[in-house]
């Protein structure tokens, strides 16, 4: 499928921000653990969570899913092998390793490979769960993990990783041991983990900071949980409506996730209003170029990266974008360029130079959010865009089309 987008129109009007893509995976994981039933509310209705739903049924549990709902009935949950196919398709189903050791203290996963932004491997998830007392294995491509009980320690992340955070949570919940993870990572999807958990009767403390405490406990009960909204999401439609001189009014999130986005576009012109659940923003002229370094949270969100890249395309001046995260995050350059961008790649920097009009033509996305920068290009852009590849933007972007259409927008999906 592909995107058919016609620029350039400013951008007006009212988004309702969907529930978090990355605080729905490792929530969807943890409903595992109470053998029971599991409530959610506001699970965005996106290609990866069918898929993490899909492994869920896979592995036994009855899973019953209207618009933005589902009830998880894992009481009859029976297999802890994850298949090599899913694993492939999403690589963040590694993160039910731990929820399923959790449950059946043993789980069978592939090793979920390189991925289209970098090489992002587990070894922070393996040597942890090795020091908690799982006993790891490789076979014929598969991790075998066992464990009798989990044991009492304290863990040290070389790394603040937020996928062995998680993981290590998720472990050892069920258990008669007590973690301590220092140099925790400190996103606020880790926070809503931490109040899902808890309203399942968990004792996790700490969440949010750098230092995270797990009180393993018996048992737990059903639960009624509602997602946090996507702060990538909220991100995306502002840099949209920055790029567009538009103005727009996002309802349902929450500003205190995002606050170094909303310094960088105020620092780019932008004006921003806020108050609980809304962000109104105003951007009258053209940008201001500005520089940015992607950082573990509460810093630069390298999900955004991409996103800043195809906004300030049509900058005045020069941005300078130093992605720290991950390795492989500027796929989207050499498209963006085909569009008329003056990007220039120097290691791990970016370097933007700003053009007064980029022009449409024919690119392919290469991973979600490159492929959302495109999406923002074709927005500026003279004429037609067409985008290739737009599964990659599905997988993060709930009903794309039909937000921007609303706002104002020509965009057309077509085979
Ligand atoms: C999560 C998010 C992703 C976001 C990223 C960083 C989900 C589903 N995905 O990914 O959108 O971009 O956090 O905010 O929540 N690393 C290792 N060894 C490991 C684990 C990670 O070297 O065992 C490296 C990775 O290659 C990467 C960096 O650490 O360079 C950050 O990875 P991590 O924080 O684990 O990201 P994810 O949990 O995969």
């Amino acid at each position: 499928m592909k995107y058919k987008l016609k620029g350039v129109k400013k951008l007006e009007g009212i988004v309702n921000i969907s529930g978090s893509k990355n605080a729905s995976l490792p929530i969807l994981a943890a409903t595992i653990l109470n053998g029971k039933k599991a409530t959610i509310y506001n699970l965005p209705d996106i290609k990866d969570v069918k898929t993490t739903l899909k492994i869920l049924e896979l592995l036994g549990c009855k899973v019953d899913k209207k618009k933005n709902k589902v009830i998880i009935d894992s009481s009859n949950m029976d297999k802890y092998t994850v298949p090599h196919d899913l694993m492939r398709e999403l690589r963040s189903s590694v993160i039910l390793a731990g929820s399923i050791i959790g449950r059946f203290k043993r789980a069978i996963f592939s090793y979920p490979g390189g991925c289209e932004i970098g090489a992002r491997p587990i070894d922070l998830h393996i040597e942890n769960f090795k020091k908690i007392g799982i006993n790891i294995e490789e076979n014929a491509g598969y991790i075998v993990c066992n464990c009798d009980k989990i044991k009492t320690a304290e863990v040290h992340l070389e790394f603040p990783s937020v996928g062995a955070t998680e993981n290590l949570i998720l472990a050892s919940i069920l258990s008669d041991a007590e973690l301590t993870i220092t140099n925790a990572a400190m996103e606020p999807e880790i926070v809503d983990l931490q109040e899902f958990l808890n309203r399942m009767g968990a004792k996790v403390y700490g969440a949010g900071t750098n230092c995270i405490k797990v009180v393993g406990v018996k048992r737990l009960k059903e639960v009624s949980y509602t997602i946090m909204p996507d702060r990538i999401e909220t991100g995306t439609f502002l840099a949209m409506c920055a790029a567009t001189s538009g103005n727009l009014e996002l309802k349902n999130t929450n500003y205190n996730h995002i606050i170094p986005v909303l310094d960088k576009l105020e620092e780019a012109g932008c004006k921003i209003e806020k108050d609980k659940n809304n962000i109104y923003i105003e951007a009258k002229k053209r940008l201001r170029a500005i520089d940015i370094k992607t950082l573990p949270y509460p810093g630069f969100p390298t999900d955004m990266q991409s996103i800043f890249l195809g906004m300030l395309c049509n900058a005045k001046g020069t941005s300078v974008i130093t992605e720290n995260i991950f390795e492989n995050r500027f796929k989207c350059v050499p498209e963006l360029n085909r569009m008329g961008a003056k990007i220039k790649i120097e290691g791990n920097t970016a370097i933007v130079k700003g053009v007064r009009r980029l022009t449409g033509t024919e690119v392919r996305a290469t991973d979600l959010r490159g492929g959302i920068a495109l999406v923002i290009a074709g927005l500026t852009a003279n004429g037609y865009t067409k985008i290739e590849n737009i599964g990659f933007i599905e997988r993060g972007y709930e009903k794309l089309e039909t937000k921007l259409t609303k706002i104002g927008a020509s965009i057309y999906k077509e085979r």
